[in-house]
C-alpha cells in the first residue's frame, strides 16, 4: 500500500474543501444551539452508554473532531479536561471560534491523528471516537496503538459508529438502487477513491478532490484494538442509520444492522 500520508493529506484537503459547505447550512444553527449553556447534541442511545462512563471531571480526547460539536457537548455534560484532534484546518478553526465564542474550556488541535505529539501520551480518562471516523484512516492497526498511547491505565474508548454492514448497501445517493441489495463487498483491501463531494449536511453537489474511503470489518475493528492493550467491555448494534447516508434502508426496517457502540478499556499497566 502507498504512504498512509498520500491518503490523509488527500482528506485533509477534500474536508477543507467541503467544510465551508456544511458551515453554509449549518454554522448558524449550532451558535444558537451553544448560546444556550450546557447544551448537548448527544441524544439516545449513545447517551446512556456515555453516561456509564461517568464522564464528570474525566479527561477527553476526541479524535476526528470534525467542528467540535460533541466534544463541546461532552464538555457540557461535565467531563474534564477536553481535547479535539483533527486533520482539517477549516474544521478546527470553526470548533476554536464557536468555543471561544460561548465559553466552552475545549482545546482543538489541527493533526492527522497519527501525528499526535506525544506529549498527549497517558493523559486521557477517555478517547472519544464517533460518526464517520474509522473509514479515512488507512492504517487502523497504527490508529488503535496511537488510541492506546493516548489513554491512561484503566481509561476507556468508546466508539458510536456507522456498522460496517452498512458498507454492502447503496448509499442514499444511488436513488434508484434497491436500498436492502448487497451491491459491495464486506471484504475490500483497497480503499474507495471518491470524487463525488461529501456535503452531506447542505447536499450540495459538485466534484471534490479525490478522498480515499476505506473499509473495516468488524474483524479488522475489534483484533486492533484488543491487540493493543485495550479489553472489550461493551458491544452493542442499532437499527439506526447514523451516518445520514442509509435513511432509505433504515425507512425499510428491516431489522438490520447500522450502527453500533463499542466501549474498551486499557489494560491496567503492571510497570
Ligand atoms: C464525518 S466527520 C466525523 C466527525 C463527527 N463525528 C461529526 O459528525 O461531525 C470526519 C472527520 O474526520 C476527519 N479526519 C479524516 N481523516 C483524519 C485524520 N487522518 N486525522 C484526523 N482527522 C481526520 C475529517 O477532517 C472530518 O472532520
Amino acid at each position: 500500500m502507498d504512504s498512509p500520508k498520500k491518503y490523509t493529506e488527500a482528506n485533509r484537503i477534500a474536508w477543507n474543501e467541503a467544510m465551508p459547505l456544511h458551515q453554509k447550512a449549518n454554522q448558524s444553527k449550532w451558535d444558537d444551539r451553544f448560546s444556550t449553556p450546557g447544551y448537548s447534541v448527544i441524544e439516545a442511545p449513545e447517551l446512556e452508554q456515555l453516561r456509564s462512563l461517568k464522564l464528570e471531571g474525566k479527561s477527553v480526547a476526541h479524535l476526528c473532531c470534525n467542528n467540535g460539536v460533541e466534544l463541546m457537548s461532552i464538555k457540557n455534560m461535565g467531563a474534564g479536561e477536553c481535547v479535539g484532534f483533527d486533520i482539517s484546518d477549516i474544521a478546527i478553526e470553526e470548533a476554536q471560534a464557536r468555543a471561544k465564542k460561548f465559553g466552552i474550556d475545549c482545546r482543538f488541535m489541527r493533526t492527522d491523528v497519527y501525528d499526535i505529539p506525544d506529549q498527549f501520551n497517558h493523559q486521557f480518562d477517555v478517547v472519544y471516537i464517533s460518526i464517520g471516523c474509522l473509514g479515512w484512516l488507512p492504517d487502523l492497526k497504527a490508529f488503535f496503538e496511537k488510541v492506546s498511547s493516548l489513554l491512561r491505565s484503566s481509561g476507556m474508548l468508546f466508539i458510536y459508529e456507522s456498522h460496517p454492514f452498512s458498507e454492502m448497501l447503496p448509499s442514499d445517493d444511488l436513488k434508484d438502487a434497491d436500498p436492502l441489495k448487497i451491491i459491495d463487498p464486506y471484504f475490500k483491501s483497497e480503499p474507495y477513491v471518491e470524487l463525488d463531494g461529501i456535503d452531506y449536511v447542505g447536499k450540495t453537489n459538485y466534484k471534490s478532490e479525490p478522498q480515499y474511503w476505506f473499509v473495516w470489518t468488524l474483524s479488522d475493528i475489534i483484533t486492533s484494538i484488543i491487540n493493543n492493550d485495550m479489553k472489550l467491555i461493551h458491544f452493542s448494534e442499532y437499527r439506526e442509520d447514523i451516518s445520514t447516508m442509509h435513511r432509505r434502508t433504515e425507512e425499510q426496517k428491516a431489522d438490520i444492522p447500522l450502527s453500533y457502540i463499542l466501549i474498551a478499556e486499557k489494560e491496567q499497566d503492571t510497570h
